[in-house]
C-alpha cells in the first residue's frame, strides 16, 4: 500500500461503514470535535496514504498536521515501540531514570540549533506543553514574568498557550487568560503595506516589536520573545531571516530570552533537521527550542532544548510530570532520529518542495486566485485571494477546495488568519509518482471550485 495513489472506491464518500462509525462518534464524542469537512474513518496507514474503513485510499497531505514526517507507521519504528513495550512502559523519569530518555536528550542537545555549548534538554508530552514549558525555564532564567508573542502565532491549547494564540476564535468563552503577554506584529509580508520595499516592511514590523516595549511591558522586564519560525497555523509565513537577526539584537540588548517554536516546522519539513539552523547560519541561534508532532512520529513527545545555564534555573519541583519522556515514546523518536538522519529526510523535504513549489508556481502564472507561494523545503503555504491587487481573502474558494479534493482522494487543510491559505505537510516519504497524483487532483479540484 505505500506507494498506492489515491484511489476512492465507494460510491459515495463518506462509505457505509464510516458513515456508521461517525454517526458513533458524533453520539459518543463532543461536538466540537466532531468536525464535518473530512468524513473519514482510517483502517491503516503506509507512508503517505492510508486506506479508510470501506477501502478507500487517501493520499494524506496533512500528515496528522505535522506529526508524520516520517510517515505512517514505518515498521522499523513499530518495532522499536513493540521491543520497548516488551521491557517496560512506563517509569516516571524522576523517580526512575531510563536510558532512552538520556540517550534521546543526548541526541537533541548534539543537534539542535540553539546557543550553548553545553545543552540541557527534557521532555513534555505535547506541543502546548513544551512551549509552556519553555516560557517557564525563561522566566526562572531571568526573574521577569512578561511575555512577547505574535500575531498569527498559534503555541496550543492549554490556558498559557491559549493566551499566547493569537486567533481567538481558538479560545472562545475559555478566558480569563494570564497577564503578561504582549503582542506583536508578525512579519507577514505578503501583505505588508502596500508599496514597501522588503527593508522598508521589516523595519516596519519591527518598529511594532520595539512599539511593545513602551506601551505593554519595558524590555528590560521581558522574559521571553517566543516565535514560530515559520508560522503554522497562522497561514505558512516565514520569518525574513533579516527580521530574525533583528529580533536577536533586541534580545541581547535586553537581556531577553528568544524561543524557537519549533513543533510544527521542526523534524526535517523544511529542509533542515530544524528550521532553527537557516537562523543559525545566520548568526541568530535562538536560546531556546520546543519541538513536538514528528519528534515521535505519531507517539506523544515534546522536546525542550537550551543552554545548560538557561535550563538549569528552573529548580526541582517546576518541571517534569508523570508521562513526560515516556518510555515508549522515546524508543519511537530514537528510532524515527536514526531513520530521518541515514535516510536524509531533510534532503527529501528539499526535493518535495521543488516539486510542489514547481507546480504551485505553474498553477500562480495560470489562476489569479492563487495571490502567493511560499514557504520552506516541503512546508509550503498556497493563499488564495479574490483579487490580486486588493488581496482580499478567498477563504469560501478554499472551503471548497478542501472538499473538492477531498472527494478524490486527497486531503488538504486550510490555515491562515483569514483561512485561505492551503497548507502542504504531506509525509516526506511520499513518492514522486504519489506528488505528481497528488499535485494532478490539486489542480483538478482547483478548476471544479473556479
Ligand atoms: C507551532 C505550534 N506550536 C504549538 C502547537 C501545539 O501543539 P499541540 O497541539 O501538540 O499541543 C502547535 C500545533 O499545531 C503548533 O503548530
Amino acid at each position: 500500500m505505500k506507494e498506492s495513489l489515491p484511489k476512492i472506491i465507494t460510491s459515495t464518500v463518506p462509505g457505509p461503514k464510516a458513515e456508521s462509525i461517525l454517526k458513533r462518534r458524533d453520539a459518543a464524542v463532543p461536538k466540537a470535535l466532531c468536525g464535518t469537512i473530512y468524513p473519514v474513518v482510517i483502517d491503516k496507514g503506509e507512508g503517505a496514504v492510508f486506506q479508510d474503513v470501506d477501502g478507500n485510499i487517501f493520499l494524506d497531505w496533512i500528515g496528522g498536521v505535522g506529526v508524520l514526517n516520517a510517515g505512517y507507521s514505518d515498521p522499523r519504528i513499530v518495532d522499536a515501540v513493540q521491543k520497548q513495550a516488551e521491557r517496560y512502559f512506563h517509569t516516571i523519569f524522576n523517580i526512575v531514570a531510563h536510558e532512552g530518555y538520556i540517550e534521546l536528550a543526548e541526541k537533541l542537545n548534539a543537534i539542535m540549533p540553539c546557543r550553548g555549548d553545553e545543552k540541557r534538554t527534557y521532555f513534555a508530552n505535547s506541543g502546548a506543553e513544551c512551549d509552556e514549558n519553555a516560557i517557564k525555564v525563561a522566566k526562572a532564567y531571568t526573574r521577569r514574568s512578561n511575555v512577547i508573542c505574535f500575531t498569527g502565532a498559534f503555541h496550543g491549547r492549554t490556558n498559557l498557550t491559549m493566551a499566547l494564540t493569537a486567533k481567538k476564535s481558538y479560545a472562545l468563552g475559555m478566558g480569563p487568560f494570564p497577564a503578561g503577554i504582549y503582542r506583536a506584529p508578525y512579519p507577514y509580508m505578503y501583505r505588508a503595506p502596500k508599496g514597501y520595499t522588503e527593508e522598508e516592511a521589516i523595519e516596519y514590523y519591527l518598529e511594532g516589536l520595539k512599539k511593545v516595549f513602551d506601551e505593554g511591558a519595558p524590555a528590560n522586564e521581558v522574559a521571553c520573545i517566543i516565535l514560530e519560525p515559520l508560522q503554522g497555523e497562522g497561514g505558512f509565513i516565514p520569518a525574513p531571516i533579516e527580521w530574525v537577526k533583528a529580533v536577536r539584537k533586541i534580545c541581547d540588548e535586553n537581556g531577553i530570552v528568544m524561543i524557537a517554536d519549533e513543533v510544527q516546522c521542526g523534524n526535517c519539513r523544511t529542509g533542515k533537521y530544524f528550521a532553527s539552523e537557516y537562523w543559525k547560519e545566520a548568526g541568530a541561534a535562538p536560546d531556546i527550542i520546543t519541538t513536538a508532532k514528528s519528534l515521535g512520529a505519531g507517539v506523544p513527545i515534546s522536546a525542550i532544548t537550551g543552554s545548560a545555564e538557561i535550563m538549569d534555573a528552573a529548580i526541582p519541583g517546576t518541571i517534569g510530570g508523570t508521562y513526560c519522556g515516556n518510555p515508549l515514546a522515546c524508543a519511537s523518536a530514537l528510532k524515527t532520529m536514526e531513520i530521518m538522519q541515514e535516510e536524509d529526510y531533510a534532503g527529501k523535504a528539499r526535493h518535495i518542495g521543488e516539486l510542489v513549489n514547481k507546480k504551485m508556481h505553474e498553477m500562480q502564472d495560470k489562476y489569479e486566485v492563487i495571490g502567493d507561494v511560499r514557504g520552506l523545503g516541503a512546508m509550503i503555504g498556497i493563499e488564495f485571494v479574490k483579487d490580486r491587487e486588493t488581496k482580499e481573502p478567498a477563504t469560501e474558494l478554499v472551503s471548497k477546495l478542501i472538499a473538492a479534493a477531498f472527494k478524490k482522494g486527497l486531503l488538504i487543510e486550510g490555515a491562515g488568519t483569514y483561512n485561505n491559505v492551503i497548507r502542504f505537510l504531506a509525509p516526506l516519504t511520499m513518492t514522486d509518482e504519489q506528488t505528481k497524483r497528488g499535485l494532478e487532483i490539486f489542480e483538478e479540484a482547483l478548476l471544479e471550485v473556479m
